[in-house]
C-alpha cells in the first residue's frame, strides 16, 4: 500500500518522541577495514542526528526504496574502479532508485589521485542522485579522528 508522509511516499517511518524518523541506509564494501570504519562513522552521525540508520554489507542489501537517504562506501579497487564482484552489482541494482534521494559517497584509496571517486560521483549524479556535501569523501588508507568527525557530519546531513 502506498501512503504519504512528510518525508516521502511509501516509507514506513518510525517515530521518536512523536516525530517521524528518517531512514538512512549505509551500504559499504571494505576489504581491509578502512572503508568499514568510515561507514560506521556515517551511520553513527545519522543516528546521533535522529535518523534510523541501517549499516549494510553488500549481501544485506535488498533495495533502497524503503530509505529516505543512502550513503555508499567503496574503496578504490582494480585500476581506479569500484569493487566489481560484490559492490558494483549492488550499485547497479539500486542505481535507478537513487534518483531524487539524498546520497553520500565515501571510500578509502591508496596510491591513486581519487579518479575512482570522480567517476563514481558523475555516475550517481547522472542517475539523478542529490549528492550531499562537496561530493564524495575520500581518505588515504585509514581514516583519522578528523576524518571520522567529518564523516559523522555527513551522516547527520543525510538524517
Ligand atoms: C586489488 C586492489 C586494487 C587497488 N586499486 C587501487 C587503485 O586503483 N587506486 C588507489 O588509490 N588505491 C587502490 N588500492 C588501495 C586501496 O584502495 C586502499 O588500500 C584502501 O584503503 C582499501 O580500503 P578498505 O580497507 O576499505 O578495503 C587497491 C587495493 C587493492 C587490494
Amino acid at each position: 500500500m502506498l501512503f504519504m508522509t512528510p518525508q516521502g511516499i511509501g516509507i514506513d517511518h518510525k517515530r521518536k518522541d512523536g516525530i517521524l524518523m528518517s531512514k538512512v541506509a549505509v551500504i559499504f564494501w571494505s576489504g581491509t577495514g578502512n572503508t568499514e570504519a568510515m561507514a560506521q562513522a556515517v551511520a553513527e552521525g545519522a543516528k546521533a542526528a535522529g535518523a534510523e540508520a541501517d549499516l549494510l554489507t553488500c549481501s544485506e542489501v535488498n533495495g533502497v526504496e524503503a530509505y529516505d537517504a543512502v550513503a555508499l562506501g567503496c574503496p578504490a579497487m582494480g585500476a581506479e574502479e569500484l569493487e566489481d564482484s560484490e559492490f558494483l552489482p549492488v550499485l547497479e541494482s539500486i542505481e535507478a532508485a537513487l534518483a531524487g534521494k539524498k546520497v553520500a559517497l565515501f571510500g578509502s584509496y591508496g596510491w591513486g589521485d581519487g579518479e575512482w571517486m570522480r567517476n563514481w560521483q558523475e555516475r550517481v549524479t547522472a542517475a539523478g542522485a542529490a549528492l550531499v556535501g562537496d561530493g564524495g569523501y575520500t581518505v588515504n588508507e585509514a581514516p583519522s579522528d578528523d576524518d571520522l568527525a567529518k564523516l559523522k557530519a555527513i551522516g547527520a546531513k543525510l538524517a
